[in-house]
């Protein structure tokens, strides 16, 4: 695993997005895998910089996000859904039809989740996924626990998760309590991996990282399995 340590946040996201910037200007027709939360958020700034100044152009770009809240429909401003578009897509050229996220109104979840695997499948591997890391280690919505899935499906979301993302809802109990994710297996076949952490409440998990030990418990730990992983952090998450 490649480390970059940045001593800003500012750092880390345009380290973040020049690494994606490379991807699309070598490759128009790139396929990337994102992420959504607090820590992307200045990635996705710049790249929208990049696009204004005409550094970037998305128009052949396809995405896949990892994991949408179930059930929660694409007009809520915690969905997703809106936030990809608030965040990214509503500022750049990309064309709508190439961004896939998992639909959290499906009426059916599990027929939606085999939906979504295949067309990933379909559509060819993912050049770079970008990944957040959970406090408790997780990715996507990929939850500690005795076992991980391989594929999309649908999760509940630990109440360690629900905690933390209590802070976007008016209460905690507005946090949907299930989602629907790639699996672990889904985020490996991504040709580069591109793993985001910032502040001292991902150390934990960050650490666990940093040893050759590989436990369900801590989900993060399946990326070390994977031969194409940068991991940009800051002090804080590195050394705690
Ligand atoms: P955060 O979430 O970027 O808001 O910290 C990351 C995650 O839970 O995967």
């Amino acid at each position: 695993m490649k480390t970059v340590i940045c001593k800003t946040y500012e750092e880390i996201s345009k380290a973040a997005a020049e690494e994606i910037a490379s991807i699309i200007k070598e490759k128009p027709k790139a396929t990337l895998g994102l992420a959504t939360g607090s820590t992307p958020v200045g990635m996705y700034r710049e790249l929208i910089n990049k696009y204004e100044n005409g550094e970037l152009d998305f128009s052949e770009v396809t995405t896949f996000n990892l994991d949408e809240y179930y059930p929660i429909s694409k007009d809520n401003d915690q969905s997703y859904d809106y936030f990809m578009r608030k965040n990214l897509f509503d500022h750049i050229n990309i064309s709508q039809g190439k961004t896939n996220i998992p639909n959290g109104s499906a009426s059916d979840p599990i027929a939606e989740c085999e939906k979504y695997e295949k067309k990933i499948e379909e559509n060819g591997a993912v050049d770079i996924q970008v990944l957040g890391i959970g406090q408790n280690g997780h990715i996507g919505f990929n939850e500690p626990g005795d076992y991980l899935h391989t594929v999309t499906h649908i999760t509940d979301l630990t109440e360690s998760t629900i905690n933390a993302n209590a802070r976007f809802f008016e209460s905690e109990s507005d946090v949907p309590k299930k989602a629907l994710t790639m699996g672990i297996g889904t985020i490996l076949k991504a040709k580069k991996i591109l793993l985001l952490a910032n502040g001292r409440s991902k150390h934990e998990a960050i650490s666990a990282l940093l040893d050759d030990k590989i436990t369900t418990a801590i989900p993060a730990t399946l990326l070390k399995t994977h031969p194409n992983v940068i991991l940009i952090c800051d002090e804080e998450a590195y050394y705690g």
